[in-house]
């Protein structure tokens, strides 16, 4: 790990809000009165009704309960349209990037205010309303940001599920949220590629357990030839043809539903964070604000998915919220060529940009593809997210991306905490290469050992955050228990991230990743437990157990040992077939990169896989294995390591 160190620049400094001065005594306020900071950051919005009671949340066994400002009442599509018109009706909100370089479009706050109204209008005509569910598979483009503040308009729960995932997720997800409608898209494309949405819906609806969808609301974008169902599926442009520009907003209380989000745990199927109203609200506003230093005029451009929390968080919520101005891209970082990103930086006059780790080494991969030929003079401020930054890719970015002249912000948070939780704000914080470096306001983390003790100064141990914060997860939607089992039972009274981290001499926070069975794959959290489970549904494949391995672009690669049925032979073709299985099955970023036939698995007497191992003859630690004499059958590892396909 590089210790250099980059001090704010005078010149960032004087350009930015806040100083490392006034984050200190802002910090401390956050921290000293907790009710008095958040009562006053909660101006930000505008409320129908003000709240009565700031805090209301409690981390006690079996009493886990987080509510923040109680009595209130407000509209998120409100506070991310409505309240910005009288002086920006007219400013561009969204600037959609298509995939191919010639494709653009520019959507004002006025127009967004009217598509998002019809959105509404039709959704409202569909029999969908206050608490219901709406499923969101959507390539990125416009009308997903606008589905989304439409069900947030008329009170509907949204669930958007990451359009690179195949028809079996997408019915699982729809089964555990019980949706009554889901929202598509024809095709999409990346990176020159289609991906056919209508089509993996349509498999997705044909599963029999899928019983709850009434319709499927379909966006045209290719003009694609696709199946259609007359009973079924509504064309949007259809629906919202006669509809008016204007849709009165449902009332919402503080802690009411926006949105459902599923991500993936270290056990079980993927479970879908539940995330209320004003707290996630205000939170991914302010940390927008500040984190990224956005001020008026600026040309922000957030690089992730609208299916992933960033994207809602620093897409659709925080930006919007603020009255932002903001790229958005359907495409890849590395199509046409690895220019692309400086190439939209250039043509859109981008000042702030975030992107993640993964796409910054497959740029670097490139040579000087991706800075020779384009400027990137507009940028001020950039930001990575999703896994930790090696200093290398940060140093690469900082030089050639930001033409050594803008911060980085590394910031480091979960679908579980809302929005960004330790970052640097870019006139305040000093960066070192690799390091998230401090805390937001309102956050108390804490290093913690293997006995539950809070570990002080420097230390590394498990990252634990101290109290609430009002843009965390409430629950985990249908089953309360698992979300304290999850993050509240490790450890008494803290919420536990499931992260490893560091603390240097100067209060640095250094991510060293997960330290439970979650795997971070270019980015995307992939649970090891919902792989194998698509793994054994193959009807060769006995028993099966993933691990991550270190990978130079990804991050991390999947490693799967798999044992086969009884008689079954392994051949190229069959291994093929598998990694297909996969990709149809779950998600082609959940696809095996390695596949190794093991005749059998470590266990412990009582049958529990040994991951350890299984974890070191992966990156070819084989001598580290540690003690095995506690395996049912150690001489399995032997075969293991004659075997190791690394
Ligand atoms: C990892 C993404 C190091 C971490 C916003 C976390 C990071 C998981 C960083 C959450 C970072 C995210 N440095 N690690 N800056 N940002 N992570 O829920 O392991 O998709 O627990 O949220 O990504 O992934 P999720």
């Amino acid at each position: 790990m590089s210790e250099s160190v980059f001090p704010v620049s005078p010149s960032v400094a004087e350009k930015s809000l806040l100083t490392n001065e006034q984050y200190q005594s802002l910090y401390q306020e956050s921290i000293d009165n907790p009710e008095q900071f958040w009562a006053e950051q909660a101006k930000r919005l505008n409320w129908f009704t003000p709240f009565d009671k700031i805090k209301n949340t409690s981390y006690q066994p079996n009493q886990v309960s987080i509510n923040w400002f109680e009595g209130g009442e407000l509209n998120a599509s409100v506070n991310c349209i409505d309240r910005h018109l009288p002086q920006k009706a007219n400013q561009t909100a969204l600037i959609w990037e298509g995939d191919e370089p010639t494709q653009d479009q520019k959507v004002t706050y006025q127009q967004l205010h009217d598509e998002v109204a019809k959105l509404a209008n039709g959704l409202r005509k569909l029999g969908v309303g206050k608490g219901d569910t709406v499923a969101i598979y959507m390539p990125m483009i416009c009308e997903a940001v606008y589905i989304m503040l439409a069900c947030a308009r008329i009170g509907a729960v949204h669930s958007v599920i990451f359009g690179g995932f195949s028809p079996n997720a997408i019915a699982d997800r729809i089964v555990n949220c019980n949706a009554k409608l889901i929202v598509t898209a024809d095709e999409g494309k990346r990176g020159g590629r289609s991906i056919p949405l209508k089509q993996n819906v349509d498999e997705a609806l044909a599963r029999k357990d899928v019983t709850t969808i009434e319709h499927c609301l379909v966006f045209k974008h290719l003009s694609s030839q696709i199946n259609w169902d007359d009973k079924l599926d509504i064309w949007a442009h259809e629906l919202t043809h006669d509809m008016p520009a204007v849709c009165e907003p449902e009332v919402m209380k503080s802690e009411d539903p926006l949105f459902i989000l599923y991500t993936s745990g270290s056990t079980g199927q993927p479970k879908g964070l539940l995330h209320t109203t004003a707290g996630y609200l205000l939170y991914s506003a302010l940390t927008h604000k500040y984190v990224f230093d956005y001020q008026e005029g600026d040309i922000y451009w957030c690089g992730a998915d609208v299916g992933w929390i960033t994207g809602h968080s620093y897409i659709v919520y925080g930006p919007l919220a603020n009255g932002a101005t903001q790229v958005i891209f359907e495409g890849i970082p590395t199509y046409p060529t690895a220019s692309r990103i400086g190439d939209v930086v250039d043509k859109h006059q981008v000042n702030i940009l975030y992107t993640a780790p993964t796409a910054i080494r497959a740029l670097m991969a490139k040579g000087d593809e991706a800075y020779a030929t384009n400027k990137r003079t507009s940028l001020r401020i950039l930001g990575s997210v999703g896994e930790p930054i090696n200093p290398e890719a940060w140093e690469w970015y900082y030089k050639n991306i930001g033409n050594s002249q803008c911060p980085i912000v590394d910031t480091w948070w979960q679908t579980e905490t809302g929005g960004i939780m330790i970052t640097p704000l870019p006139g305040a914080t000093d960066l070192k290469p690799g390091s998230a470096t401090r805390p937001f306001f309102g956050i108390k983390p804490a290093l913690v050992n293997s006995d539950g003790r809070i570990l002080e100064g420097e230390a590394s141990g498990n990252l634990a955050i101290l109290d609430s914060w009002p843009g965390q997860a409430r629950t985990i939607y249908g089953d309360h228990e698992r979300f304290e089992q999850t993050y509240f039972s490790t450890y008494k009274n803290m919420y536990f991230t499931g992260d490893g981290a560091r603390r240097d001499k100067d209060g640095y926070y250094w991510i060293t990743g997960r330290v439970d069975d979650v795997l971070n794959v270019s980015g995307h959290r992939l649970g090891t437990a919902e792989i194998e489970s698509s793994l054994v549904a193959h009807t060769s494949i006995a028993e099966a157990a993933v691990v991550g391995y270190p990978h130079d672009i990804k991050g991390q690669a999947i490693y799967a040992y798999i044992t086969p049925v009884e008689g079954v032979e392994m051949t190229d073709e069959l291994i093929k077939q598998i990694r297909d299985w996969v990709k149809t099955d779950l998600s082609p970023i959940a696809c095996p990169d390695k596949i190794q036939w093991a005749l059998g698995l470590p266990k412990t007497r009582s049958g529990k896989i040994m991951r350890r191992i299984l974890r070191k003859i992966a990156t070819n630690e084989h001598d580290q294995l540690g003690d095995t004499s506690t395996l049912a059958d150690p001489s399995v590892v032997d075969d293991l390591i004659k075997n190791c396909k690394n």
